[in-house]
Formats: structure tokens, C-alpha cells, sequence
């Protein structure tokens, strides 16, 4: 397994729309592995392939406790068929913009349709973190980020600081 580099905002790749996965092969299985991988590592509780560079609709998500044994869950070609009409906020936070938060209303609950780690179509009922965070990881697919729910001034502020953070760390 190997830990893949995360991109961070702002960066043309994260907008990039997600294609559906054609043949679950040992190849995607390798891949998903290694996003694993980087997602405990970076930690985060969830990570979208478009993340490091590989713009295939494929998700690990892992939303355990640390008290908790690991519960990973591999999700290729999600599909969401149902949102409840109960929304709920909470403060998301996300991989590919380090160090900021938003409070963001989201349905509270979704179901999901998605191939499994061998290819088999599973579906799976969602509710808090664990909706949250697979709805907050397929808008990735779409190349969209927390911050586009964000007024245009809020939004700008932050890419632009993040821009100034990563450009310092270039040249320290
Ligand atoms: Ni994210």
C-alpha cells in the first residue's frame, strides 16, 4: 500500500467532474486501498478518488470512533436515491482545504446505492455522520467543495488565504 499525496484547494483538479467505474478490478482494489490508506493517515473520516488526482467515482469513508474498531467502507459509482426532508447542520470540514470549517445544512438522512469492494451492488441507509459525510465526499465527484455552499466573499477569503499558505510553504 502506498499513501498518495492529497490536493488542496485552490487547484483546477478538485473541480474536475468523477467518471463512473467500469469493471471493479484488482487495479480499483489496489487503489482504494492505498486511498484507505491516506485517509487514516492524513486523518480524515472520509476521501473521494478526485482528491488525489483520479477523477473515478470512488469513496473511502470510515466514520468510527477511536474507541471504535475501524469500519471502512468502500463506495464505487454512489448513487443517491433518497434524501430525507429532515435537515440538519453541522460543521464540515474538509481534507482539500486544511485548518477550515462551515456550518452546513444538509438532509439528515440519505440512501445509497453503490458496488462494494468486490463489485456487488449493495445499498445502505445513511443517518448523521456517516450520511454527512458520504454526501459531503460525492460532491467531490461533482468537483464541488464545502465552500461553494459559501457566499462568494467567504469563499474567496479562504481559498485566497489557503493559496497564500501553500505558496510560503513552497518557498520556506
Ligand atoms: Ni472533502
Amino acid at each position: 500500500m502506498a499513501i498518495l499525496s492529497i490536493i488542496t484547494a485552490p487547484d483546477r483538479r478538485l473541480k474536475v467532474k468523477s467518471k463512473p467505474v467500469e469493471t471493479v478490478d484488482d487495479d480499483i482494489r489496489r487503489f482504494l486501498d492505498d486511498m484507505l490508506e491516506t485517509m487514516y493517515q492524513a486523518p480524515g473520516i472520509g476521501l473521494s478518488a478526485v482528491q488525489v488526482g483520479v477523477a473515478k467515482n470512488l469513496i473511502t469513508v470510515d466514520v468510527s470512533r477511536d474507541d471504535e474498531d475501524n469500519a471502512p467502507l468502500f463506495l464505487i459509482n454512489p448513487e443517491i436515491v433518497e434524501y430525507s426532508e429532515q435537515i440538519e447542520t453541522y460543521n464540515e470540514g474538509c481534507l482539500s482545504l486544511p485548518e477550515y470549517f462551515a456550518d452546513l445544512p444538509r438532509p439528515e438522512a440519505i440512501t445509497l446505492n453503490y458496488l462494494d469492494y468486490d463489485g456487488a451492488q449493495q445499498q445502505l441507509q445513511a443517518e448523521g455522520l456517516l450520511s454527512r459525510c458520504i454526501q459531503h465526499e460525492m460532491d467531490h465527484l461533482k468537483g464541488k467543495l464545502f465552500v461553494d455552499y459559501l457566499s462568494a466573499v467567504k469563499r474567496g477569503m479562504i481559498l485566497r488565504k489557503l493559496d497564500k499558505a501553500r505558496r510560503q510553504k513552497v518557498s520556506a
